[in-house]
């Protein structure tokens, strides 16, 4: 049976009683239950999905019961609120902003519509809510899974239990916020090392003086300032996982000391003659291309080799639209509570521009936009003005990177994801506002690898 908590603050002569009694007796083959004051309701309503309550003219009149309301509401933003209102209430322009941002919907006083009305509303409010907290809880379980179902993210996901189960060295390539290191620890996490430290240690962040040190350790009296022995990275990590971040910005002088570490299992601590066995998993990553930094003599080919047993290959956002839905939905979960109303999702504006947005930050992007708009947002959606997007098609933001040829493909690649998107995925619609053939569009999309974000369009 669906339940509906209703909140009745004060005693029975309060003047909502009216409201409340005609809702009851319009809901039959609901289980509406009354409840007279918060901290009662804060205490139970984790059971229920949907609750009402009414808008009284005290509360209109005085700021103060206004805010209490608004922070009753925060405390159980697990549950979708609607607001009885009587029309003269919507004179103040403090309820109006209130009612956008806590409540799903409202009933507006005297009720007019028929008893098989009401109970509709009801019900698709019910069923929405239902629908919301089924996605609550998968998201929830979830809290630092690798998010993402599109065809590379599936493969990443079915590789990461084999990497996992070996030891051999891994390197993670992908651009700059693909979740490169949220990879690595996932890969630890699922090892046999799990119990052990996971070690990161981020190459291009430690001045090039301090580097051997940092990884190697040294002994007292090494150098100048080496007051006490210290242990590197490299032996934190014993028995655990060592994660080398941006490996491509190592210096060469360093390059071989690991190539040398990861021939003979051991290291030798700065200022200690004899060598010491380590025992740590390696897992590399770099947002450059190795392959190019060989070239240019940036990187020793046999580090190289011996580090790219293994491979994964962290796509960027603007290869895998069909999750940047799903990721926005969970970020949203995440931080929701960051801002001072009650962010039930994003309009559907909101979700076409998130799509049409071209990501040079990735996820890390995408992380920051939603937070940001959970803080900004006045009402219980986020548009595309919180998320700091225009409506599509977004202007293209882009660095122009490589020669003429790289990036005319980027622009052009940019150009058809964001036509799709604007035209909801739709071949023939998107030909036309890029002037082309649908055979021309066709090509591009196999060109540049396009997937469309549309589930029941063809993969190409
Ligand atoms: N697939 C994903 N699902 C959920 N969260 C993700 C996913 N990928 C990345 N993130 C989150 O995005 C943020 C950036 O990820 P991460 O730091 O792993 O990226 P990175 O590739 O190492 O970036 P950089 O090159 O800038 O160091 C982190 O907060 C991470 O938890
Ligand atoms: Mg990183």
């Amino acid at each position: 049976m669906r339940e509906l908590l209703v909140i009745s603050e004060g005693d029975s002569s309060d003047s909502n009683k009216e409201e409340l009694n005609v809702i009851g007796d319009l809901l039959v083959g609901w289980k509406v239950d009354r409840y007279c004051d918060w901290a009662e309701v804060h205490r139970n309503c984790s059971g229920y999905l949907l609750g009402l309550f009414v808008v009284s003219d005290k509360i209109v009149e005085d700021r103060v019961l206004l805010e209490k309301l608004e922070s009753h509401l925060r405390k159980a933003d697990g549950m979708d609120w609607i607001a009885v209102v009587r029309p003269h209430q919507f004179d103040s322009p403090a309820i109006k902003a209130f009612l956008a941002r806590y409540v799903v919907d409202y009933l507006s006083f005297p009720i007019l519509g028929s008893k098989e009305k009401i109970e509709g509303i009801f019900d698709h409010l019910y069923g929405m809510a239902e629908l919301r907290k089924r996605e609550d809880s998968c998201v929830y379980l979830d809290h630092e899974r690798i998010i993402g179902n599109c065809p590379a993210m599936e493969n990443i996901h079915k590789l990461i239990p084999k990497f996992a189960a070996s030891d051999a060295p891994i390197l993670i390539s992908g651009d700059s916020g693909t979740g490169k290191e949220l990879i690595a620890q996932t890969l630890h996490q699922q090892s046999v090392r799990k119990q052990e430290r996971f070690v990161a240690v981020n190459c291009g962040a430690i001045p090039e003086n301090l580097v051997e040190s940092e990884l190697f350790g040294h002994v007292k009296g090494a150098f100048t300032g080496a007051d006490r022995d210290k242990k590197g990275k490299i032996e934190l990590a014993d028995n655990g996982t060592l994660f080398l971040d941006e490996i491509g910005d190592l210096p060469l002088s360093q390059q071989v000391k690991i190539l040398r570490f990861l021939q003979e299992g051991t290291i030798n601590p700065v200022g200690l003659a004899e060598a010491r066995n380590v025992n740590v998993r390696i897992i590399a990553a770099s947002h450059v291309s190795l392959e190019e930094a060989m070239k240019t003599g940036a990187f020793r080919p046999d580090l190289f080799y011996r580090l790219n047993v293994l491979q994964i290959h962290a796509p960027a956002l603007i290869d895998r639209r069909a999750d940047i839905e799903l990721l926005a939905q969970h970020f949203l979960k995440k931080y929701r509570n960051e801002g001072l109303g009650i962010i039930k999702g994003f309009t559907k504006e909101a979700i076409n521009s998130l799509k049409a947005h071209l990501w040079p930050g990735n996820i890390r992007e995408l992380i920051n936009r939603v937070r940001k708009a959970v803080v900004l947002c006045e009402t219980s959606l986020i548009s595309p003005h919180d998320l700091g997007l225009g409506l599509v098609p977004a202007e293209p933001k882009y660095v122009v990177q490589g020669n003429l040829v790289e990036a005319r493909n980027h622009v052009e690649k940019a150009t058809v994801v964001g036509a799709l998107a604007s035209n909801d995925q739709n071949i023939t619609h998107a030909a036309k506002q890029l002037g082309v053939s649908r055979m021309t569009l066709y090509r591009m999309l196999e060109k540049h690898k396009i997937v469309l974000s549309d589930s029941t369009s063809a993969v190409v």
